[in-house]
């Protein structure tokens, strides 16, 4: 789906020649003079049509307009999430028709939303196709986001260009089956992001990770018959001497459950188990759109956690690369023992913060359902501003806690740690796990096993959490010094 930013004025929209115009109307909308307005003002009074969010009513042909469909959404307050609310509605009143060319009237406040507006467009609009060549290519080939001034938007629409496109590359990948998301296929996918200015991408395999020390990761991938690969991915925005943000991204491309086998109803859901790599490779997308003054690098350990004559066995002791031992207690806590290999290994660029990105814990699902990712943080600047980027963009979080009692069911009495502790708070004693593997430098955990993909009718990869590492990001980036403050020499 191609978006495309216009100048137009309220009166240019109201009588564009298009596929579909979708009009959003808020709570106490004035209306003016217009024929769009008169056609409004009719169905409101009929009763037919309510600006509460989500509200949608199409017509075919309005006499007098001429664009081939109207649709008119309710957005409530006009607050973001109605907004969101607003397009998918209207996205899916169109989904039947061989709509082309959609355009999405933004005028006067709605502007400030246009990032949120185009991303549910973008959602909405997307089809799986990869393994699916039967399905039809995308719902909608163009979006038109419709404002004011152009001008003053520029900013936002290359965010919303940047962030959708990320988000595609997420979903798309976290969609992908397991024989067809193999941690080569990863691998192959970060070799071509280096295809792009300013990325670079290595990829290291089974001989490098065991000479690094990673044995912890190494003894995940031990029974799979696919070799793993620890994919480091660069992006070189800023001047040498900056600081990276470093993500690291969990990439199990299959979670069996090891030894420690999962039941078998639903275990082909666990072929999302590398969304959090997935949200790395779609951050690097945007990033590579985006192109901001920063320095990120992105790390994925990926490979298949399966069971075998080679398996890791419940009690086997394992050596990770930074020196402590672990016990593993459950073959099926292993998102954990490939993570902390790789925040050991984050600790060489120095980092100014280090963000995992994990499919961590099915307790993580059972604490916040699926609407808030679960946050953990060892710096309360990082923290405030990943939940400040998730407010901003509707991909929200919610901060979770790191006290020390948390850890003690960690103790074991044949290594440094265990893998696992009893069942109570399953999602925190996982991060307090990890925690011990970053105690170098500021650091988040995201456990997103609730956000990052949806199940049922609607079972697919949701591109979470690309829309808040990429406004965290960008908020990281020093404004310019606008002209009016620029000096002149004397
Ligand atoms: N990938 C799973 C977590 C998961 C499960 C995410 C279900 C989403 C839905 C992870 O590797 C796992 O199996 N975790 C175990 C940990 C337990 C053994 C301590 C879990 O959550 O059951
Ligand atoms: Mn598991
Ligand atoms: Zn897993």
């Amino acid at each position: 789906m191609n978006l495309e930013l216009q100048s137009l004025s309220w009166a240019q929209a109201a009588t564009l020649k298009t596929d579909a115009l979708v009009v959003f109307v808020g709570q106490g909308a004035r209306h003016e003079a217009g024929l769009i307005d008169s056609i409004l003002a009719q169905a409101e009074k009929s009763g037919d049509f309510s600006p509460a969010a989500g509200q949608c009513m199409l017509w075919w042909k309005p006499p007098g307009l001429r664009t081939q469909r109207l649709v008119m959404v309710g957005v409530g307050e006009g607050r973001a999430q109605d907004v969101r609310q607003g397009v998918t509605a209207a996205m899916n009143a169109l989904k039947k028709s061989k709509t082309e060319v959609v355009t999405l009237c933004l005028h006067g406040g709605l502007s400030a939303h246009l990032v949120i507006a185009a991303q549910a467009a973008a959602d909405a609009s997307y089809v799986y196709t990869a393994t699916k060549p039967s399905a039809k290519a995308s719902l909608v080939g163009k979006v038109v986001l419709a404002v004011d001034n152009a001008n003053h938007a520029k900013t936002n629409f290359a965010m919303a260009q940047a962030q959708v496109a990320g988000v595609a590359l997420a979903r798309e990948w976290g969609n992908r089956p397991a024989n067809h998301a193999t941690p080569n296929h990863l691998a192959l996918a970060a070799k071509q992001l280096a295809k792009h200015a300013r990325i670079t991408c290595e990829v290291l395999g089974p001989k490098e990770v065991q000479r690094l020390g990673m044995g912890s990761f190494a003894a995940v991938a031990q029974a799979s018959e696919q070799p793993l690969r620890f994919i480091v991915l660069q992006y070189k925005g800023g001047a040498a001497s900056q600081a990276p943000v470093v993500l690291v991204g969990k990439g199990i491309t299959f979670d069996t459950g090891g030894i420690s086998l999962k039941p078998g109803p639903g275990m082909d859901e666990m072929k999302f188990d590398m969304c959090g790599a997935a949200s790395v490779l779609g951050t690097f997308e945007a990033l590579a759109h985006l192109k901001p003054a920063l320095n990120v690098v992105g790390l994925i350990p990926a490979c298949e956690n399966m069971p075998g004559g080679k398996a890791l066995k419940p009690g086997d002791v394992v050596t990770s690369m930074s020196g402590q031992t672990i016990e593993i207690l459950n073959t099926d806590a292993e998102g954990r023992l490939i993570l902390c290999d790789a925040l050991t290994y984050a600790k060489r660029f120095k980092p100014r913060a280090v963000i995992d990105i994990a499919t961590l814990t099915g307790a993580c699902v059972i604490a916040l359902g699926h609407l808030r990712s679960g946050l953990y943080a060892t710096d309360e600047l990082l923290a405030d501003q990943l939940l400040a980027a998730g407010d901003k963009t509707l991909d929200l979080c919610w901060r979770m806690p790191l006290d020390e009692e948390y850890a003690e069911g960690l103790k074991s009495n044949f290594a440094d740690v265990a893998n696992v502790a009893d069942r109570a708070a399953g999602s925190v004693t996982a991060a307090k796990f990890l925690q011990r593997f970053a105690k170098d430098f500021p650091w988040a955990h995201l456990d997103i096993a609730g956000s990052a993909w949806k199940s049922g009718a609607a079972k697919g990869a949701t591109g979470r959490p690309v829309p808040s590492l990429l406004a965290y990001l960008s908020s990281l980036v020093p404004e310019r010094p606008t002209s009016a403050k620029k000096t002149t020499r004397a």
